[in-house]
């Protein structure tokens, strides 16, 4: 299979610049510039190699670099922002700050042909993010864009392959973002296009049905998409050897475990354990207020619940799970900061218990396992599930978690869900309801009541780093309401969320 190498240095883009590589069927692998030696480069294992942005300045002392003799080597180069400045820079070219001249989001860029922008606009929107700028190349490279405060936007040694753009074709607001990319993975490096899901389910069940012949596997199934996933693909590969333990937490929306349950264990014909530690989780859970000390408690818990099951059962030789690419290139960065401690429930530490563990969509990126999750007839449902905590309805309980608030929040969440999603054409990218711990005076009736207060959040989103609270008709939150405050005694109050994030998070907890 043809690779192209994401050498990293750090920029905030760099998985993009991966999953837009993928978008063409070509592998992409990404790689930090200190985790991969030049001998390794130069190997033959690459068609191709593109250089990350980063934060850093290229001249400054101790700055992330590479061999400039990767340079000569033949295979194609595309430096992207800091990339593009750090060939400049081992090539000869000065790069200073920009100091006014930086240019940061949508630019006008002007193109003048060249082997990468060949056939692309010639004037064009892009998008930029440097305060540092190439000032001077060395006469070997020609200059094929410019934008009005940036003279060197784009250049190319066309005899030995080496690319450079100071803008990043990876975010979808550069208009000749795709085509450039398509251009040099396709045309300049000739990748032949082999990567593709049919092949990888193929291959994968292959190679796994061999590895883990007469084992017994036993995996945690979530009823997220990514352990789903694992599910389907490890079943065809080896059959009842695979055991999952849905471990019923009791903190899942309505009805929601019996639905994983009959999806997987009718639908799919798993060997599909449900292991009911409700009334567990709801003591461990007593009198607990703290939202940190729920996430732990609920993790350890659910580890708990999970060993002895693995023990019961036997099936102790081989622990799958769903880990996806995101996951294995973010635990590659030492720096990532917890904001929250995401306890991911189904992400389990390695453990002496097993004797091995396999990740078969290691490699994969969120929007691929998806596809495979298709391809493999898994539902909708569950392909496009959002994004659910962990901890489950527990973070979204201010103050201790009861089995009567616990019901209150259900009800409340599938009335909200229900009528979003039979009213609107486009739903948000996230949405449920969250139980506060203020109660509020009102009336029903003739009758005072004095209820909690419930929280409607709904945000639009493309990557959940960032998200903006979704303006919803007020039709819709008002129908909502008075469905809530009639449906669900206990609630008497219902407020929306129009807090983004950042500064909010999406979670309250
Ligand atoms: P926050 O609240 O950090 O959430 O803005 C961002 C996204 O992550 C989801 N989320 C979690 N997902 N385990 C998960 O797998 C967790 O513990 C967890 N906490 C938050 C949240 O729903 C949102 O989509």
């Amino acid at each position: 299979m043809d690779r192209i190498l994401v050498m990293d240095f750090g920029g905030q883009y760099n998985q993009l610049i991966a999953r837009r590589v993928r978008e063409n069927h070509v592998y992409a692998e990404i790689k930090g510039y200190d985790e991969i030696s030049s001998g390794d480069i130069l190997s033959g294992e690459y068609k191709g190699i593109i250089l990350t942005g980063g934060p850093n300045s290229v001249y400054e002392e101790n700055a992330p670099t590479m061999s400039a003799g990767i340079l000569n080597c033949g295979i194609p180069v595309l430096g992207i922002c800091y990339g593009a400045q750090l060939i400049a820079h081992l090539s000869g070219g000065t790069v200073i700050k920009a100091g006014s001249s930086g240019e940061y989001g949508k630019t006008v860029l002007h193109t003048r042909g060249g082997d990468l922008l060949n056939g692309t606009a010639e004037e064009s929107i892009c998008w930029m993010s440097h305060s540092d700028r190439i000032d001077t190349l060395p006469e070997e490279y020609t200059v094929t864009a410019f934008t009005g405060s940036c003279p060197i936007a784009a250049f190319e040694d066309h005899s030995r392959h080496v690319y450079g753009v100071q803008f990043h074709p990876e975010v979808t607001h550069t208009e000749i973002g795709a085509e450039v990319i398509r251009r040099f993975v396709l045309e300049i490096c000739g990748c032949r296009q082999d990567w593709n899901m049919d092949d990888f389910i193929e291959t994968t069940v292959r190679k796994y049905a061999e590895e883990l012949k007469g084992r017994k596997v036993l995996l945690a199934l979530s009823g997220g998409v990514d352990s789903a996933v694992t599910a389907v693909l490890l079943n065809r590969a080896v059959g009842q050897n695979l055991r999952c333990v849905f471990v019923d937490h009791g903190l899942l929306r309505l009805n929601e475990a019996e639905t994983v349950e009959k999806t997987f264990r009718e639908g799919f014909g798993l060997n599909f354990v449900r292991a009911d530690a409700r009334s567990r989780f709801l003591d461990q859970l007593k009198a607990v207020t703290d939202p940190e000390q729920k996430r732990k408690i609920i993790g350890s818990e659910f580890i708990r619940v999970f060993e002895e099951e693995a023990v019961r059962s036997g099936y102790t030789d081989v622990l799958a799970q769903g880990t996806i690419y995101p996951d294995v290139v973010e635990s590659g960065r030492k720096h990532a900061e917890t904001i929250k401690s995401h306890h991911n429930v189904g992400g389990l530490p390695e453990h002496s218990l097993f004797q091995e563990i396999v990740e078969p969509l290691r490699e994969l990126f969120k929007d691929e396992v998806r596809e495979v999750g298709r391809k493999l007839g898994i539902p909708d449902d569950i392909v496009y599930r959002q994004p659910f905590p962990g901890p489950g309805l527990a973070v979204r309980i201010m103050g201790e978690v009861t089995e009567e608030k616990l019901n209150l929040l259900k009800q409340a969440d599938r009335i909200f869900r229900e009528e979003l999603e039979g009213n609107l054409q486009d739903t948000p990218d996230q949405y449920f309801a969250v139980l506060t711990e203020t109660r509020a005076v009102g009336v029903l009736g003739d009758a005072r009541t004095y209820g909690y207060a419930l929280v409607l959040r709904a945000v639009t989103t493309e990557d959940f780093m960032t998200a903006e609270w979704t303006r919803l008709p007020y039709e819709l939150l008002g129908r909502i309401s008075t469905r809530i405050i009639n449906e669900v005694r206990g609630i008497s109050r219902i407020v929306y969320d129009i807090t983004s994030k950042p500064p909010g998070t999406v979670e309250w907890e």
